[in-house]
C-alpha cells in the first residue's frame, strides 16, 4: 500500500510551480487532491494534468486572502472526502522591488496572499480536520530569516508564515495535529525564479552563492512534503525545514552586489 493512500489532502496555490508539484507527489504516495488558486483557467489545467496521472483530482477557484471563499473551498472538498488529512499552504505573490519604490499597497499585496493567506487557508481547515493526525504545510523561504535586498514584503510576509507555522504547531499540537513550514532555495523552472533571477548572468551568479552550486527541482521539495505528511514525521511538529542547497547559510547580499541592482 502506498503510503498516503486514502488521505485526502488540500493544496492552496496549486495550480502552478512548486505547489503543482507537491500535490503531483502527494497524489504519488496515494492521496486524493484538492487544488485551489485564483485562476478558473490555471486551476483546472491542474487538476488535468493529475488526473491524466490516473490521480483523483480537482481544482475550486478561489482568493486565498478571501476568508469567505476559501471557507467554501474546504467545505467542498470535506463534503466530497469527508475529513481533510493533508493542508498546503503556498500560495504567495513576489515581485523585486526595492523598499523606496514599493507602494504601500504593493507591500500591503504581498503581506496579505502570503501572510494572511496562510491564516486563513490553515484557520478555515480547522473544522475540517481529521483530528488526531492532521498535517499542515506552509511554504516559507529562507528570506523569512535572512534579510534581503528588494524583498522588504516578502521578508516580512514569510517570517510571519513562519511564526504561524509555530504558534498553530503550539495550539493545535495537543489535538494531534502537526504544522510545519518548508522552506525552499531556489528552484528551477519556477515562477518565483524567474520573477528573482531574470537572466542566464544572474541565475550563475545566485548559483556560485549556493553551497551545492545549483537550483533545487520541484520534487525535491515534494519528497520532502510527503515525508512530512507520513508518520515518519509523526514525532515533527513546529519546524522550518530548508530544501535549499545550503543556500542558508549564504549571509544577505551586500546593497553594491549586482545581484541585488536596484529597481
Ligand atoms: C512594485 C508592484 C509590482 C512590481 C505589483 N506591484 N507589481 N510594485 N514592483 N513589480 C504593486 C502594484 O503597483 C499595486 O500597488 C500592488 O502591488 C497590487 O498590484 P496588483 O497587480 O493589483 O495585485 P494583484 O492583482 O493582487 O497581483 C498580485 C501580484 C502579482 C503579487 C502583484 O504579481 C501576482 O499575482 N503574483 C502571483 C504569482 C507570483 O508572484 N509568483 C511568484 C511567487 S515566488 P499600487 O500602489 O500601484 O496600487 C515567491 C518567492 C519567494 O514568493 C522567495 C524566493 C527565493
Ligand atoms: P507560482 O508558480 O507563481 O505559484 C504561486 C501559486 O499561488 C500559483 O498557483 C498562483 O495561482 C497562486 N496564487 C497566487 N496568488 C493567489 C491568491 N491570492 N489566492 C490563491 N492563489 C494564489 O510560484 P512558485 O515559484 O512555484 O512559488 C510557490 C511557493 O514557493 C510560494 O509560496 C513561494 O513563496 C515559495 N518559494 C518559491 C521559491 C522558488 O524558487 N520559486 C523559493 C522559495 C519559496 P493563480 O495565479 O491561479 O492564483
Amino acid at each position: 500500500m502506498r503510503e498516503l493512500q486514502g488521505k485526502i489532502a488540500f493544496v492552496a496555490g496549486g495550480s502552478s510551480g512548486i505547489n503543482l508539484g507537491i500535490a503531483h507527489g502527494l497524489a504519488r504516495a496515494g492521496a486524493k487532491i484538492a487544488l485551489v488558486s485564483r485562476s478558473a483557467d490555471k486551476i483546472a489545467a491542474a487538476a488535468e494534468s493529475l488526473q491524466q496521472d490516473g490521480h483523483d483530482a480537482f481544482g475550486m477557484s478561489a482568493d486565498v486572502r478571501d476568508f469567505a471563499a476559501i471557507e467554501r473551498t474546504l467545505h467542498e472538498t470535506a463534503d466530497r472526502w469527508e475529513s481533510i488529512d493533508i493542508v498546503v499552504s503556498g500560495a504567495a505573490g513576489n515581485f523585486v522591488a526595492s523598499a523606496a519604490r514599493l507602494s504601500a499597497n504593493g507591500f500591503k499585496t504581498v503581506i496579505d496572499i502570503d501572510l494572511l493567506g496562510t491564516f486563513n487557508v490553515f484557520r478555515a481547515s480547522y473544522p475540517y480536520l481529521r483530528k488526531p493526525g492532521a498535517v499542515l504545510i506552509a511554504i516559507s523561504a529562507g528570506l523569512a530569516e535572512r534579510p534581503s535586498m528588494n524583498q522588504i514584503h516578502a521578508c516580512a510576509a514569510k517570517a510571519g508564515v513562519n511564526m504561524v507555522t509555530k504558534c498553530l504547531a503550539l495550539e493545535w499540537g495537543p489535538e494531534g495535529v502537526r504544522v510545519n513550514a518548508i522552506s525552499p532555495g531556489p528552484i528551477d523552472d519556477t515562477e518565483g525564479m524567474r520573477r528573482l533571477t531574470p537572466t542566464p548572468e544572474t541565475e550563475e551568479a545566485l548559483k556560485r552563492r549556493i553551497p551545492l552550486r545549483d537550483y533545487g527541482s520541484k520534487d525535491d521539495i515534494a519528497q520532502l512534503a510527503v515525508f512530512l505528511a507520513t508518520d515518519k514525521a509523526r514525532y515533527i511538529t513546529g519546524a522550518i525545514i530548508p530544501c535549499d542547497g545550503g543556500s542558508a547559510l549564504a549571509g544577505s547580499l551586500a546593497s553594491d552586489d549586482p545581484l541585488a541592482a536596484q529597481v
